[in-house]
């Protein structure tokens, strides 16, 4: 279109009664006559003074929109020669985009290295409960009562120091019942400013990873180990050595001791997801180990409050005297995985180094439900629940060892059912257990085969890992007999199992 003609094109197109404001439907129409490119870049539009004669619009009107145009970069003005379509509209490049993007889904070849790499090994799954979901806890049996009162106090008050950004490391108050807490029941050897509140482990091992770490440095990680902080250390850019677990936990061979690394990721308490219990001789050959080599140890402790026949164990970090062990905890097990709060106790020294990158890094935030958290563990409401929940994953797990000893006897060995939120049952070698839990999918049965969380190549064993915290007791044989269904054909015929007598 001419400039000569854009008068007679607007004013076919201005509604005078009923439509938008005037100025907004200028500002439309002129919009979408140069991304349409109507009027292409380079053409004079005519004089504010003129448009404005032309179509019986005031003045002030016609120049407002051409200065929110020029703002928006759609046209220029150079004084004394008038106002110009841009070369380079902006909405141009977005409205190609948009284009290509309705056109075909991101290609992953957009991805970086790392990112592709993660993607590839990505594990989360769309289901986060039910049968036979590992690592979930029963949300349905949280105190929210108790949770909505401590929470509506705090929004009723609205203290304003909560709600604003925080200061790093977390909330006082709450890095102070921790200390308590992780005191007498984890035997953790710390004072509250050696606590930094997190968003959950996750967040915990990427901080202390990206502190004491650089690229390229080599990580020891349990083989197996869990496949979510598996991925948080492969795009941190470190290189990842596998270390084979036996009944003691992790068990470097003297080649690996010969060649120490700079980190080291181990789960002592319940070895992720075997559930062995790293020995005493071997917590103190690691500790001693680190000592002597300058490395980090970071201990996992994801769901060590779960045991069930003894007292929850220890912590590595309450042996450490020489300052070697990061501790890692998370409430995700404990109250509600979409809590999405956790902790990391760092040495003595750390402490504000760590509190400082937490907050540069993520800006942390949450701290109106880190002050109820804090008050629903100093009311005693924390270690009651804990002490519930223990009893009630305690009986199910018990259904569903018995379910299983009912239908395959002692044929399959059953692996890491003293404590946590699963157990394994082990497959015989050569049973694919990928394609089991793909059979048991379809069916509407989740459970993750174990060997997917091995490292290395041609390692892996075959088994199936079974949660059993978020099924409810009567659902666990009839969800078993469907999970059996498809394990069966894989089995073979040729299966025997002893049964009881
Ligand atoms: C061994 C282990 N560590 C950490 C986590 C995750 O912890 P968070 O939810 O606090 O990030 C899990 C979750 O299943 C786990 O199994």
């Amino acid at each position: 279109m001419r400039a000569s003609m854009l008068s007679d094109w607007l004013a076919q197109r201005i509604e005078r009664t009923g439509g938008l404001p005037i100025y907004r439907q200028l500002y439309g129409l002129l919009q979408q006559a140069i991304l349409s490119r109507e009027l292409p870049a380079g053409t004079k539009v005519p004089s504010s003074r003129l448009l404005a004669s032309e179509l019986g619009l005031g003045r002030n009107t016609v120049t407002q929109v051409y200065e929110q145009l020029a703002l928006e970069g759609y046209v220029w003005s150079a004084t004394g020669q008038g106002t110009f379509v841009s070369d380079s509209a902006p909405d141009e490049i977005v409205g190609a985009d948009s284009a290509a993007r309705d056109a075909a889904p991101a290609e992953p070849r957009v991805l970086s290295a790392r990112g592709a790499r993660l993607l590839q090994g990505a594990g989360v799954s769309q289901r986060q409960g039910g049968a036979f979901m590992p690592g979930v806890p029963d949300v349905s049996r949280f105190p929210a009562a108790v949770w909505s009162r401590l929470q509506s106090k705090y929004w009723r008050r609205l203290p304003p120091d909560l709600l604003t950004y925080a200061p790093g490391g977390g909330l006082p108050k709450l890095r102070q019942v921790l200390a308590d807490y992780l005191r007498t029941s984890r035997s953790v050897r710390c004072t509250p400013d050696q606590i930094i509140v997190t968003t959950g482990i996750h967040q915990s091992i990427d901080l202390a990873v990206r502190l004491l770490s650089d690229s390229g440095d080599v990580i020891w990680t349990e083989d197996p180990c869990y496949w979510g902080v598996r991925s948080v250390l492969q795009v941190s850019g470190l290189s990842l050595k596998a270390i084979p677990v036996d009944a003691e936990g992790i068990n470097p061979s003297a080649d690996d001791l010969a060649d120490p690394p700079k980190l080291m990721l181990v789960t002592p308490s319940h070895q992720y997801p075997l559930g062995m219990v790293m020995s005493l001789a071997r917590r103190r050959m690691l500790l001693e180990f680190a000592r002597q080599n300058g490395c980090w140890i970071i201990e996992d402790d994801y769901d060590s409050e779960f045991r069930y026949g003894s007292r929850p164990l220890a912590s590595l970090q309450g042996l450490d005297t020489a300052g070697q062990v990061i501790y890692v905890g998370s409430f995700g097990k404990t109250l509600f995985p979409g809590l999405r709060i956790g902790y990391i106790v760092v040495p003595e020294g750390l402490s504000t180094s760590f509190a400082t990158a937490s907050a540069e890094l993520y800006r942390e935030g949450q701290l109106l439900q880190q002050a109820v958290l804090a008050e629903f563990i100093g009311e005693g409401h924390f270690t009651s629940h804990i002490r519930r929940m223990r009893g009630l994953y305690g009986q199910r797990r018990q259904i569903l060892l018995d379910t299983i000893r009912k239908r395959y006897g002692d044929a399959l060995q059953i692996a890491g059912g003293d404590a946590g939120l699963h157990l394994v049952l082990r497959l015989p070698d050569g049973v694919d257990d990928r394609e089991v839990a793909k059979a048991a999918l379809a069916v509407n049965i989740v459970v993750r085969p174990l060997s997917g969380y091995f490292l290395r190549p041609g390692e892996g064993m075959s088994g199936l890992l079974i949660g059993y915290g978020c099924v409810a007791e009567e659902e666990i044989e009839p969800a078993f007999e469907k999970l059996a269904a498809v394990l069966d054909p894989a089995l073979g015929s040729g299966f025997r199992f002893s049964t009881h007598a």
